[in-house]
């Protein structure tokens, strides 16, 4: 299969590796001449890296590399059977360049958006024939993160929606089908994360290190979420927060923080500026100026307040038919690395304590944002599980 790709930055450039390992010709273009050359550059260094690792031959090197064309114009993207658009994030923009794309391909050419956060609906009405438009979110490192996010719009083909599928099949990605909602599946599910660890730490129960080593200690996780704020980039995650929660009519569930908000105003961005929750020496590493031993009593106050913020989440997700359990629990565990899917720890946890553990927040603050989800509490009354 011909594959185009539009914008050779971070993410097309990671989309165009893992399009040309798998064998497929890559078309990638970029508005930017210079773009394409640091795409090229860039790549060379990764599968050099992999060669030092001993994980690929300069044969293999070669292979990939002349299975992308790095083209400057539109119009030769022409052949492509597939085109995965990953430019800026401006709908305005998106939808002028789909518009003059459309003009330059074949009627059954799939058009892809990799948006993370614009609705697909509103890129696919751009084109004369929307059918064929849906989006494919990646998860960055591209060729790290298995979970591809696959989002077909209301006015998507299902023909065009298989097609995709084996194609990302074949690129050996785990594809979870998503509505196409504010977040989709990870960027949604994951707010409490970030959202009700910042509420624990405004509070003054708890300091950042302590909710960080909570999770990670107690609850599996791989990052706190201080420290996933701080990787992520403040001003990346507190714009993802801003856009869900205005997508979401202001829904206070996902409403952002004061906390996050000083710390992007302060430049205090995380790793990339040396500082955010915690400071980073020259080569990114964490200064630890703070530690201690975890109380396991308060580590699990703090890991269970988050927990169920999370799996209220996904169970409203559930409910919403955002996606199937299935697809939600693989998302998490796929895209963000979560150590279990939050269903499956619904499950475990028992739906009493679920309903139980939201009602409790609910009493306390008489907050929207702590509303338990009805799924959960229907699931207790039926005596149900997830699986
Ligand atoms: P980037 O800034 O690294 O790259 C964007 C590239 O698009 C640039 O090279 C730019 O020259 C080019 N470009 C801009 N307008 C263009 C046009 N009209 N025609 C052709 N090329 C054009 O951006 P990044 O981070 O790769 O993001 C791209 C898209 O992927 C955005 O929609 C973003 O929301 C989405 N995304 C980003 C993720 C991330 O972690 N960076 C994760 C998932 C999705």
């Amino acid at each position: 299969m011909i594959v185009g790709v539009i914008g050779s930055g971070t993410m097309g450039s990671g989309i165009a590796q893992v399009a040309a390992t798998a064998g497929n010709m890559v078309l990638l273009h970029d508005a930017d001449p210079t773009a394409l050359k640091v795409s090229a550059d860039k790549l060379s260094r990764i599968l050099d890296r992999l060669i030092e690792k001993g994980r690929m031959d300069n044969e293999e090197k070669s292979r990939i590399q002349n299975n992308i064309n790095y083209v400057s114009e539109l119009g030769d993207l022409s052949n492509s059977e597939i085109v995965i658009e990953a430019i800026v994030e401006n709908l305005e923009i998106k939808q002028n360049l789909f518009r003059e794309l459309e003009s330059k391909l074949n009627d059954d050419t799939i058009i892809a958006t990799n948006t993370s956060s614009l609705s697909v609906a509103a890129i696919a009405s751009a084109l004369k024939k929307p059918e064929r438009c849906l989006g494919i979110h990646f998860f960055n490192p591209v060729p790290l993160m298995k979970l591809v996010e696959l989002i077909p719009a209301i006015q998507t083909d299902d023909d065009f929606v298989k097609k995709a599928q084996h194609l990302l099949n074949s690129w050996g990605k785990t594809i979870a089908v998503a509505k196409d909602t504010p977040g989709f599946i990870v960027n949604r599910v994951a707010r409490p994360f970030y959202s009700e660890s910042l509420r624990i730490y405004e509070e003054g129960m708890a300091e950042v290190h302590e909710i960080d080593e909570s999770l990670k200690q107690l609850g599996g996780f791989r990052m706190g979420p201080f420290e996933l704020m701080d990787y992520i980039g403040n001003d990346i995650n507190y714009a993802v927060t801003e856009s869900v929660f205005s997508a979401f009519y202001y829904d206070p569930r996902y409403k952002p923080s004061f906390t996050q908000k000083k710390l992007v105003e302060a430049n205090y961005l995380g790793r990339k500026s040396g500082k955010g929750y915690y400071s980073y020496d020259e080569q990114s590493k964490k200064i630890i100026d703070k530690e201690g031993t975890l109380d396991e009593v308060r580590g699990q106050m703090i890991l269970d307040r988050i927990l169920v913020m999370l799996i209220n989440e996904a169970a409203d997700a559930v409910y919403l038919n955002i996606a199937s359990v299935d697809d939600i629990d693989s998302a998490m565990t796929n895209g963000v690395n979560y150590p279990k899917g939050l269903l499956k720890w619904a499950d475990e946890k028992g739906m009493a304590w679920c309903v139980n553990a939201m009602d409790t927040l609910y009493d306390e603050y008489h907050e929207g944002r702590y509303r338990c989800s009805t799924l959960l509490r229907r699931m207790l009354r039926e005596n149900k599980t997830f699986y």
